[in-house]
């Protein structure tokens, strides 16, 4: 999305060329210098015209950008009460005919503030009056990659990790720096550059020095660096006995571990950790709760400023009942118990990353906890590489969700965001979609979940539509019809994929292991949670996971108020109605159509919806390079053939329970 190429609409293009007259961005720091870099580069691609940033104001300086301090110009824009509110990193814009003014109180602000700009540019927006003060609401806008030392990226589909270890320290790849200039255009500010099943080699002196290079890369974009830790390190590599957290020897090492980290990366963000979950060690290993284990490290880094972000994605094969409630149970008596630089960070739903789940119950169960909030770009459960679906609807659908733990209007955005209950440290990250692809992420279309992330952390109030309309424009192209109905494609493709894939709260039906598509009849693997049979229940009398009172009553953990819009199956919300309850085959649906139809009509829809979206694409072929535009074609043929493996694959497997027919007046599946 950071493209800049020319405008086309001249009348706009002679508007901001009278705007834009001697540009000036002051600052004698590297972040200065980038913004300089980055505006000519831009206003270059933009214009066709050539500019010099100049860095000192002079009197034909109609356009100045630079923080409050470097210009009394700009100090006198602002008032003492803005200053403050924007705080370290919130920019104000200022335009009037013939004057633009760009400030804040560093020059990363200045840097956030020139991004912003260059995107009313990029998608031609009016730019001769102007007046914005732009804030981020939360602290930590973060990507977790998943990235393993031999450079494969867990639940990456988008070729190999792209830090190349083995030429680091002393090779710098542009993409590290293209990749800082992606994520600074969007606010992300910080990344754990490393899987969370943790390699402990990485804490290593030489890889240390690795991390150390892309740190000085990262620093002058705002961007913070942080490792994942695994726990056992101190037996791994300091060959202590133990890594109990109450052990004083393993709490020197991890001392003695951060000093080191710090004299290298003096502003080094801190530790991701996942401990005892999917086999990982952690502190229950040694019969200590997570927040001993959290509460070490995070006096290790205290000292230096540092963070610990420990994650609450946490299922053991002695909860067999239900994996939904593990979490909450282990979580929420640890309320108030963590140090005040842990956070803790919870995934988007209490299973994993499904194409829909309901809020996890522990926002809204910690009221003494920051709790950091996790979703997944790279697409595990979504179709992977190979199905366009645009996640800005699903994570605001979480954001926007009530938890009612202090009253109506407890949305999980106001947890994050510290507001609910007065919390400094705010956060939220993406599990990246990043790799070594010509594109980036595999799907042309999914870099703009990528893009969705980072302005969502930055705002979660900005609507689906802005973000797609905003990135089509800078990706594609301004071409109104393109982005009209491009855009319309874009916000269908959440539900249609729910359609095809998971409807009406079915979940953890895909395939086992690798989950790319459909597996609904897997039930042989020896962890019960592992199996899909465990998570749809189907029988001879109906389908889905009865989780009220009268069975796991994982419903439980959520707050009364959330808890009644599922709790009754004749009036809980439909889009989780298996989620919670464990419908007969023939319960009528507010459709009118029984349960067993309900499945037949969604499953249908959704598979034709993607025939929808191809026909859509075709009419763009004029509208865009051809290169894109096939790339995008080719990979639509594909989803549709595996929404339509989804649909016969989940509907001739239910149907085995339901004995009901697939109506006739539907093209009945191939059973091949
Ligand atoms: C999922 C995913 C794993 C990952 C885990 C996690 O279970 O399949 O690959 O390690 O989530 O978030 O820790």
């Amino acid at each position: 999305w950071l493209r800049y190429v020319p405008i086309k609409n001249k009348s706009l293009l002679l508007e901001y060329k009278k705007q834009i007259v001697s540009p000036v961005v002051l600052g004698t720091s590297a972040t200065a210098a980038i913004a300089r870099k980055e505006l000519s580069v831009a206003l270059l691609g933009l214009t066709g015209s050539s500019y010099l940033i100049n860095s000192n104001i002079n009197t034909s300086s109609v356009f100045i950008a630079g923080t409050v301090k470097s210009s009394a110009v700009l100090s006198a824009l602002v008032t003492k009460e803005e200053l403050n509110r924007i705080g370290n990193e919130g920019f104000i814009i200022k335009a009037k005919p013939g004057k633009t003014f760009i400030t804040g109180n560093t020059d990363l602000a200045v840097l956030y503030g020139i991004f912003h700009y260059l995107r009313l540019l990029q998608t031609n927006q009016k730019v001769i009056n102007l007046n914005v003060i732009s804030i981020p609401k939360l602290k930590l806008r973060m990507l977790n990659h998943w990235d393993n030392l031999n450079r494969t990226v867990e639940r990456g589909y988008a070729g190999f990790s792209i830090w190349d270890w083995h030429r680091l320290p002393t090779f710098i790849d542009q993409r590290y720096i293209d990749y800082a200039r992606a994520n600074a255009s969007i606010g992300i500010n910080a990344v754990a550059l490393t899987n969370v099943n943790a390699n402990s080699i990485i804490l290593t002196p030489a890889y240390l020095e690795k991390v150390k290079k892309l740190a000085d890369v990262f620093r002058p974009y705002g961007i913070k660096v942080f490792l994942t830790a695994r726990f056992s390190s101190p037996i791994e590599l300091g060959r202590l006995k133990t890594a109990d957290p109450l052990d004083a020897i393993v709490q020197q090492w991890w001392t003695a571990k951060a000093n080191e980290i710090y004299s290298l990366i003096p502003d080094f963000g801190g530790f991701l950790v996942k401990a005892n979950s999917e086999g990982q060690p952690g502190p229950q290993d040694y019969k200590r709760t997570h927040a001993d284990g959290a509460n070490m490290l995070a006096n290790a880094v205290a000292p230096h400023k540092g963070i610990v972000i420990w994650r609450a994605f946490v299922y053991a094969a002695e909860n067999p009942v239900d994996r939904h409630m593990q979490a909450n149970d282990d979580f929420v008596p640890l309320d108030g118990k963590f140090n005040s630089n842990v956070m803790v960070q919870v995934k988007n739903g209490a299973i994993d990353f499904m194409p829909r789940e309901p809020f996890h119950p522990l926002f809204g169960a910690m009221p003494k906890t920051p709790l950091m909030m996790e979703f997944q770009v790279t697409q595990e459960y979504l179709g992977q590489a190979t199905n366009w679906v645009f996640l800005a609807p699903l994570f605001k659908e979480v954001l926007d969700s009530d938890t009612y733990a202090k009253g109506k209007g407890s949305t999980v955005a106001k947890v994050i965001d510290g507001s609910l209950d007065d919390h400094t440290l705010t956060g939220m990250t993406g599990v990246a979609n990043i790799g070594n692809d010509i594109n980036w992420t595999g799907h042309p279309m999914a870099q703009a979940n990528w893009y969705a992330l980072g302005r969502l952390a930055w705002d979660y109030n900005i609507t689906s539509d802005t973000i797609a309309d905003e990135w089509l424009r800078m990706t594609f192209s301004n071409d109104a019809a393109f982005v009209k109905s491009t855009k319309q494609i874009m916000l269908r493709t959440r539900e249609i994929m729910v359609d095809y894939m998971n409807p009406i709260g079915l979940h953890h039906i895909m395939a086992t292991g690798h989950h790319y598509g459909p597996g609904p009849w897997v039930s042989n693997l020896n962890r019960p949670e592992w199996n899909p049979v465990y998570y749809h229940k189907a029988d001879s009398v109906g389908i889905g996971f009865n989780r009220t009172a009268s069975g796991s009553n994982a419903i439980g953990q959520y707050h009364p108020e959330a808890r009644k819009q599922w709790e009754n199956i004749s009036t809980c919300n439909e889009k989780y109605l298996l989620w919670f309850h464990h419908a007969s085959w023939n319960h009528k649906m507010k459709s009118g159509r029984s349960v067993w139809n309900e499945l037949v009509y969604r499953y249908y829809t959704g598979a034709d919806s993607v025939k929808w979206m191809k026909q859509e694409w075709l009419k763009q072929q004029s509208k865009i390079d051809a290169q894109r535009f096939n790339d995008v074609s080719m990979l639509l043929d594909t989803q549709l053939e595996e929404a339509k493996w989804w649909r016969n694959a989940c509907l001739l497997y239910f149907q085995t329970f339901s004995k009901q027919p697939i109506p006739s007046n539907y093209e009945q599946p191939d059973k091949t």
